[in-house]
């Protein structure tokens, strides 16, 4: 079988769990790093790995196309790229994974759909709980009706994160925009953490693609650190179907305070639960009937999502999670940057 080839832009930071596989795992023969995008590429294990390798790296996505093309462009770079990179790399012939969160703003969401459109090419976004085989099983329950009108969805997620964490790779950590403008709208809510907000719409969306429409939301966000964005919020929303989703998220607690994950669905017919127990997840649901269900684990394959889109480029299957799946995340995300300007700190008491 003919390889997929890859472009990979950004070689750092979380763009190291696709490399690791991509170069390492024996599960990832099908596809073959050609090049690499990343200006900063000497500086990252995988970047120097991959020149050692004799792999291309080019500064700029306009450079590698000029030299090359590639199937697949898998873009782990700051958020504020990930709109021009995507559609570029599209109006190139490339279909495209994209990490979460989308991007920074609602019309750059809508330009990347529309690229995608106007190309017919795949575009993913890289929520990986929205790939994992539990979490899809469970949808499928919701969407069969086995838990009834599901009333509320409540997620709590503690992930200590020191200064370190904002002063990683080139600075924009924890920033609403750049100096020179660009949008990055990163807090709590639209990056570590994104994929526990996310999940909720995504468990409460009327089809597998799909994500529940946020009707309102109240929140209150706060920063203990000296960013721009919020480092700790809790929300309310409230989804056109009348699901109830409450979050609550922080970076700002002492490492030993921190808390994985944690959910609780609750339905009509019944209730599921994310727990652990000796540091192993256990997803389960607990009917009303008395039947309970075992899910696995949400976490069991964080990459499942770079062979789903292996899959979808070779075989058309559908993808569970597309630019508009991940949009109601996107929505709030703008919700709260429009709602906070300035982002309270939190009352010395
Ligand atoms: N799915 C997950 O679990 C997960 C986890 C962490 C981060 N992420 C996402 O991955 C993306 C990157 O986050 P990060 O924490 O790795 O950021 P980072 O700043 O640590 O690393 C980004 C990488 O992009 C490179 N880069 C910077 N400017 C570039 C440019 N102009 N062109 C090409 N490459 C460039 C950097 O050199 C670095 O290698 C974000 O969207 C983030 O939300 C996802």
């Amino acid at each position: 079988m003919q390889k997929i080839t890859v472009l990979m832009i950004g070689t750092g930071g979380y763009a190291a769990v696709y490399l690791r596989e991509l170069l390492h795992s024996p599960r990832a023969e099908q596809f073959q790093v050609t090049g690499a995008v990343d200006p900063y590429a000497a500086m990252s294990e995988y970047g120097r790995e991959l020149s050692d390798l004799g792999v291309p790296i080019y500064d700029t996505v306009e450079e590698f196309y000029q030299a090359q093309a590639a199937e697949l462009a898998i873009i782990a770079t700051p958020i504020y790229l990930h709109a021009y990179q995507a559609q570029y790399c599209m109006e190139h012939g490339g279909h495209v994974l994209c990490e979460k969160p989308i991007c920074a703003t609602l019309e750059d969401a809508k330009a990347m759909m529309a690229t995608r459109d106007k190309t017919g090419l795949k575009l993913a976004i890289g929520f990986q709980w929205s790939f994992s085989e539990a979490i899809l099983k469970l949808k499928q329950d919701i969407l069969s009706g086995l838990y009834g009108n599901i009333r509320q969805i409540r997620t709590i997620v503690y992930f200590p994160r020191n200064l370190d964490y904002y002063h990683r790779g080139t600075g924009w950590a924890g920033k609403r925009r750049l100096d020179t403008g660009e949008w990055l709208l990163d807090s709590v809510a639209s990056n570590a953490t994104a994929h526990y907000l996310h999940n909720m719409l995504f468990l409460t969306g009327d089809k597998i693609d799909r994500s529940a429409e946020p009707k309102t939301m109240e929140a209150e966000v706060y920063r203990a650190n000296s960013i721009e964005m919020f480092d700790t919020c809790a929300l309310r929303i409230r989804t056109v179907k009348e699901v109830e989703l409450l979050f609550y998220a922080t970076h700002a607690v002492p490492m030993e305070q921190g808390r994985m994950p944690e959910f609780v669905l609750e339905g009509e017919n019944g209730t599921v639960t994310l727990g652990y127990e000796n540091g192993q997840e256990i997803m389960a649901g607990c009917l009303k009937d008395g039947r309970n269900i075992s899910y696995g684990k949400p976490d069991a394959d964080e990459l499942r999502k770079l062979y789903c889109m292996g899959e979808a480029i070779r075989e058309n299957t559908p993808l569970p999670c597309v630019p508009e799946t991940a949009l109601p995340h996107l929505k709030c995300i703008c919700a709260l940057a429009e709602s906070f300007p300035e982002t309270p700190e939190f009352p010395a008491e």
